[in-house]
Formats: structure tokens, sequence, C-alpha cells
């Protein structure tokens, strides 16, 4: 039997990041009470003061459930044993040959598994490929001489968490989750019942590991195919945004995408990377990721490129030219810059010779393997530019005043939609928004 049908269960939260902090509000407002678990000492005793690093948490929300001792957050993870369920919240980012780096799934399991006692259930939320749950975490939990369904329970919960989306959240999300038995995926409803509103239940953790990889990689192939399109109805000199709105009138069978300058985030470039990985051990290449992959990666060099078409219409080569880029967040309104594609476009436009600056008002810095870029304030940017490049089109920009005061003004989300007709290149294609000389 789990503890969870205990009136005020436990919950243990190991990553306190864009994942399980949330999760971890979600469940000390539904009454439990929950003890965070972060290895990085500045964002507990953040959040012990009351300071939320996750944009769609406030302060007050966080500092009130500290307050009333709803939520406890801590680096001493030998405080797990105190916990009735554990939920394990930790990255899963790829190492530098693009391969799962599952270390710090490793870490967080080896923690559990030094205080796992008799009744607790652990889940694994982090998003990897079909097989770590039962290859990787299970083993490292038996070895604590406990069994799997009789002693301790563990299911597999994959986290879909938006951020920026203020309609989905954690509590109205419907949550999947598998478990190694049935009674464990009976203990993980009987956790989850009590602060997500709809689950649904698979029949096996692996079913809800590739759960939450198809729905990433339907992204990742959707996202590939809308840019690989946009390269397209470039060359053909036709609006991309005008045949979207249009394809997205049909009230069936198709579903509306958007180009851009690349894919970022924690998740979408990253975790069918995962599978690919996994399939490469079983002999099949997944084609579609490839594909999506490639035609993805390229759009920086696309947006590059549409930068030096811009300044060539006006006589001036990229290099030596002063360029802006306005937003570096992997998307509109938040401050995650995870594998942002801006940090690539920055990085073209300077090996071509360009001065890059940017400004982002949520992101005061960012940083590759070899510099940091600091944000510049608006006005000083838009004042010395050669030309101004839209890649996060965050809904606090003025488009008006920044295409009023662009001398060269490249669009690669259509935020200046409406505000211009016909683009610079005097082609209805809207990627090259202004190019006028300076007088
Ligand atoms: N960010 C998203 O939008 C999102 C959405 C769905 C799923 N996911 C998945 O959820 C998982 C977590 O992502 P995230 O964005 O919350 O990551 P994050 O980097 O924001 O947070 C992870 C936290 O875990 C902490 N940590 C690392 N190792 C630890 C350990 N051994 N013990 C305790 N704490 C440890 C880190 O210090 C960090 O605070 C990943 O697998 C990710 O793919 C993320």
């Amino acid at each position: 039997m789990s503890d969870l049908d205990s009136t005020d269960p436990c919950l243990g939260i190991v990553g306190l990041g864009y994942v399980g902090l949330p999760l971890a509000v979600e469940a000390a407002e539904a009454g439990l009470h929950v003890i965070g678990f972060d290895t990085d000492e500045s964002i507990v005793e953040g959040i012990r003061a009351g300071r939320s690093h996750i944009p769609d948490l406030d302060d007050e929300q966080v500092a009130r459930l500290c307050g009333d001792g709803r939520l406890e957050v801590t680096v001493d993870d030998t405080r797990m044993a105190e916990c009735d369920a554990l939920s394990i919240c930790v990255p899963t980012p790829l190492s530098k040959t693009r391969d799962p780096d599952i270390s710090f799934i490793l870490s967080a399991t080896h923690a559990v598994a030094r205080s796992l006692r008799p009744g607790q259930l652990v889940v694994l939320e982090s998003t990897t490929y079909p097989g770590t749950t039962r290859d990787v975490v299970l083993p490292a939990l038996e070895r604590s001489g406990l069994k799997v369904g009789e002693d301790f329970f563990l299911c597999f919960s994959p986290e879909r968490v938006d951020p920026g989306n203020v309609r989905w959240k954690t509590r109205n999300t419907p949550k999947v989750i598998g478990g190694l038995t049935p009674a464990c995926l009976e203990a993980g409803m009987a956790l989850y019942r009590r602060f997500i509103d709809t689950l649904v239940p698979v029949s096996s953790t692996e079913a809800a590991e590739l759960t939450k990889i198809l729905e990433n990689m339907f992204r990742a192939v959707n996202i590939g195919l809308v840019n690989e399109t946009a390269i397209i109805a470039d060359r053909l000199r036709v609006d991309i945004w005008e045949v979207i709105e249009a394809a997205a009138t049909k009230p069936f069978g198709f579903m509306k995408f958007v180009p851009g300058p690349g894919l970022g985030g924690h998740c979408i470039p990253v975790d069918p990377q995962y599978l690919s990985w996994k399939m490469r051990t079983l002999n099949y290449r997944t084609r579609f990721i490839e594909l999506a992959s490639d035609v993805n990666s390229e759009m920086p060099h696309f947006v590059a490129g549409k930068v030096r078409e811009a300044l060539n219409l006006i006589r001036k080569p990229v290099s030596g030219s002063r360029i802006l880029v306005l937003g570096v967040a992997y998307k509109r309104d938040v401050d995650d810059v995870r594998e942002s594609p801006a940090i690539d476009v920055m990085r073209v436009l300077e090996a071509d010779g360009a001065e890059v600056s940017y400004h982002d008002p949520y992101v005061p810095a960012v940083r590759d393997d070899s510099r940091e870029w600091r944000s510049i304030p608006l006005d000083e940017g838009l004042g010395h530019a050669d030309a101004v490049v839209i890649l996060t089109d965050h809904s606090c920009f003025d488009y008006q005043a920044i295409l009023d005061r662009s001398r060269v003004l490249v669009d690669t989300r259509n935020a200046t939609a409406g505000l211009s007709t016909m683009s610079a290149t005097g082609h209805p294609q809207r990627w090259i928004v202004k190019a006028e000389k300076a007088q």
C-alpha cells in the first residue's frame, strides 16, 4: 500500500525549475505538504526568501506558501525520507555530441534511492527516451532491496507545462501517467488526482515516455515543414504568412504552425534527439526527426541571408554594419534562452563582420561558449543600428515605433503585419519589411 491515502501526504519535488516549481506550488495550493529539493543553493535561498525565479509564478504566491509552511525548500536530500511521494523534475539536456545526458536523472535517482522506504511512490517527470524508467531508474531503486509494486511504487508521468501560456497551466492540462505495475499506476493516480483535473493513464512507463516525445516530435516536424515552406515561398515570391492564414481557414485536417528563425527552448529541439539516440541503438534511423532538425537548424542562416539581402538593397555590406537584434528569448514573453536560435543568428552575422547588439526586456545577458552579449536600451539600439532584426515577437514591443525608427527592418515573426502591406523588396513576402538609406 502506498502512503498517499493519508489525509496530509508529503510530496517531494526534486528539481525546482520551470517544471518543478509550478508543480510544487500547485500541489501545495491543493493542501499537500510539499518539500522542494534542489542542488542549487541560490535557487533554494531565493524561494525561501519568497522569490520566484519562474516568470509564470508570482513572488506573493511563493512567499505565502513558504510562509504558512505548505512549501519548504532545501538542498538537504536526506529529508527525502520524510516524503510519501517524490517527483523527479531535473534537466535532460544533450551532451556536446548531441546524445542524451541523463546524468541529472541518475544523480537525482541515487539521492532518492538512499532514502527509499516502504510505501513511497517515485515518479519520473523529466522528458527522456522510452525505457529510462524501467532500465535506469528501477535498477537503481531496487538496489535498496525493496521490490517495485510491492514495497515501493514507480511511475513515469511527463510534464506538459508551456511557459507563458495563460490558459493551460499545471492544474488544467491533462496529465499522462504510466506505472511499472498496476499498483504503481494506482499510487501515481492517487497522488496526481489531488491537484490535477484530468489524468490520462496508459499501460506502461514506455507508453508514457513515448507519448511525451511524440508530442514534441509532432511540433518539431511541423515547424520544420512550415519553415521549409517559408523558404519555398520566399523563392516563389509568395507571402508565407498569407498562405498560412488562408490554409488555416480549413475547418478540419490542418493545424497552424508558423515559421521563424529556428527551433528553441529546452524541449522541442532536444527531446526528439533522445528518441533518435534510442532508435540508433536498435538500428533504426528516425528520418522525420533528422530531416526536421536539418531544416530547422538552417533557419538562422536563412535569416542572416535576409539581413544580408536587406543591407544589399541599400548598398551596404554586412561587414561593418551595426545590427540590432530584437528579442533573444526562444519565444514570446518568456526569459528562456535555452537553445534559442537568436544566438546562432548573432553568431553568423558576427562571423560576417557585423557589429551585433541586442535588446530584450526579459533577458539582461546571453552567452555562448566564447562570449557574452548584454541587452542594450532599445532607444540607444534603434538610434545607431544600420539594420534591425525582429527575432522574438515580445508583446511589449511597440512595432510601429520600431518600424518608424528602423532604416532596414527584417521581421522573422510577422510581428509588423498590418503595419506594412508590401515588403521593401517590392514583393509581398514580408521578411524584409523596410530598406531605406539614411538621409
Ligand atoms: N521547461 C519546459 O517548458 C518543460 C516542459 C515540459 C517538460 N520539461 C522537461 O522537464 C524537465 C525539467 O526541465 P526544466 O525546464 O524544469 O529544467 P530547469 O533547468 O528549469 O530546472 C531543473 C532544476 O533541477 C535542479 N537539479 C539538477 N539536478 C538536480 C538534482 N540531482 N537534485 C535536485 N535538483 C537538481 C536544477 O538546479 C534546476 O533548478 C526536463 O526533462 C525537461 O525536458 C520541460
